[in-house]
């Protein structure tokens, strides 16, 4: 008898979802343990070392002992050093007792999905398309209806206000952005901001700003949702170290707001009981320490940000627009595919993997909008600028080789 016959899985379980993108990572993962010469553009982390300084605060954090169980939303003094990060760069006014750290910023998706609609009663999450597969996976398996609000590569990627507006019902209890955008590199207008924060305040709905890429901003100044009036209260602002500090394996991620802190505190008690009590110090010193790590990271993927976007744009059929942020790039191909005969951005990343290059397409960011004709992959250029430049290089050749 099968396992499954007379020990039952959950539905919730064996419908959860998933960032497939893993899956692309470990079949890379497979082929380079296995001899073949591949360059990844897959993965969403910094290719840099988490600053000397910060691994020190937590080496220094160990050795005194910090090791304890901690208060679940953080350590107190920690939570002062996030209020004034918070404060300073969303220009509000947030406190200790806002904040709320976790184990890395995506733990947060869930917390605010539980913390804001209830299971089954159709409560709605709307959310970005493409977006980070998470947002989906998280307001299913929680028991809310997902609601993809399309974002288009005409308006830079971010989405059309009366697109959003159609997605409005009574039932809508949180909007979730994600500013710099994964997978696009997207950024949300200081007009796009305002349009939201009046329909959320009209339609009365929390928004979740998910703002982990914002310091990765590179055109010009970040503009919160949560600075506009009247916003610091219904927005939930999620960032963290993960992306920054180059501390994503460190698991340091926080959110801010004013009433669902002591939820989301709860909501830790119960399933993480507290934040790495070692890794706080460490994301203390990441926010009250020195920049200068952050901004030499900062502007070098800026340089590459524009070497890759301008290789990309030299390849025929291939369409690439400048983001404004992140570490993503998300280039057109539907050309390219039809000169090559394929049918799906899907078969072009299996062909450039065949030749060494591995990307990921757009399906590993949600479903396909029916209406979307034209379609995507996405890089990562969190990698070496030789890594760029060989890499495209055999993507040149893949693409236009067979035309
Ligand atoms: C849009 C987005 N939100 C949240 C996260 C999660 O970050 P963390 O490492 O803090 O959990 C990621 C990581 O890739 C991301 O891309």
């Amino acid at each position: 008898m099968k396992g499954g016959e007379f020990v039952r899985i959950s539905s919730r379980t064996a419908n959860l979802g998933t960032e497939t993108a893993f899956e692309v990572l470990a079949e890379v993962n497979r082929l380079v343990r296995e001899g073949n010469d591949i360059i990844s553009f897959c993965i969403g982390q910094p290719d840099f070392d988490t600053p000397r300084h910060i691994k020190d605060a937590a080496i220094k954090a160990i050795n005194e002992g910090k090791t304890g169980y901690t208060d679940s939303a953080g350590l107190y003094s920690v939570r002062q050093s996030v209020a004034r990060f918070i404060s300073k760069s969303r220009g509000v006014d947030c406190k200790p007792e806002h904040v709320v750290i976790a184990n890395g910023a995506k733990a947060f998706i869930a917390f605010a999905i539980l913390s804001t609609t209830d299971y089954g009663v159709g409560d709605e999450v709307i959310y970005p398309n493409p977006g980070y597969p998470i947002y989906e996976s998280q307001a299913v398996a929680n028991g809310a209806v997902p609601v993809p609000l399309p974002l288009t590569e005409k308006k830079g990627f971010s989405f059309e206000l009366d697109e959003l507006k159609k997605r409005i019902t009574p039932r809508t209890r949180l909007l979730i952005i994600n500013t710099p955008h994964n997978p696009t590199g997207g950024i949300l207008s200081r007009q796009d901001l305002e349009g939201i924060a009046a329909l959320a305040a009209k339609h009365n709905f929390w928004v979740y700003a998910d703002e982990i890429y914002w310091q990765l901003s590179y055109d010009r100044k970040f503009e919160s949702i949560a600075s506009l009036p009247g916003m610091y209260e219904r927005t939930i602002i999620s960032d963290g170290a993960s992306k920054a500090y180059a501390m994503t394996g460190w698991r340091m991620g926080f959110m801010a707001n004013p009433v669902l802190a002591p939820h989301m505190a709860r909501w830790m008690t119960n399933i993480e009981a507290c934040p790495n009590h070692m890794a706080q110090y460490a994301l203390q010193e990441a926010l009250d320490g020195p920049q200068d790590e952050t901004k030499k990271m900062i502007a070098s993927f800026r340089e590459r940000r524009d070497l890759i976007v301008k290789l990309l744009n030299d390849i025929k059929g291939v369409r690439c627009l400048t983001p404004g942020g992140a570490f993503y790039v998300f280039p057109n191909v539907t050309e390219a595919l039809y000169n090559l005969g394929l049918e799906s951005s899907e078969q072009l990343r299996k062909l450039l993997l065949k030749n060494g290059v591995a990307v990921l397409s757009d399906i590993h960011f949600g479903r396909k909008n029916p209406e979307e004709t034209q379609q995507y992959l996405r890089l990562s250029y969190a990698t070496s600028k030789e890594n760029i430049v060989e890499g495209l290089r055999r993507m040149k050749k893949a693409i236009e080789g067979g035309l």
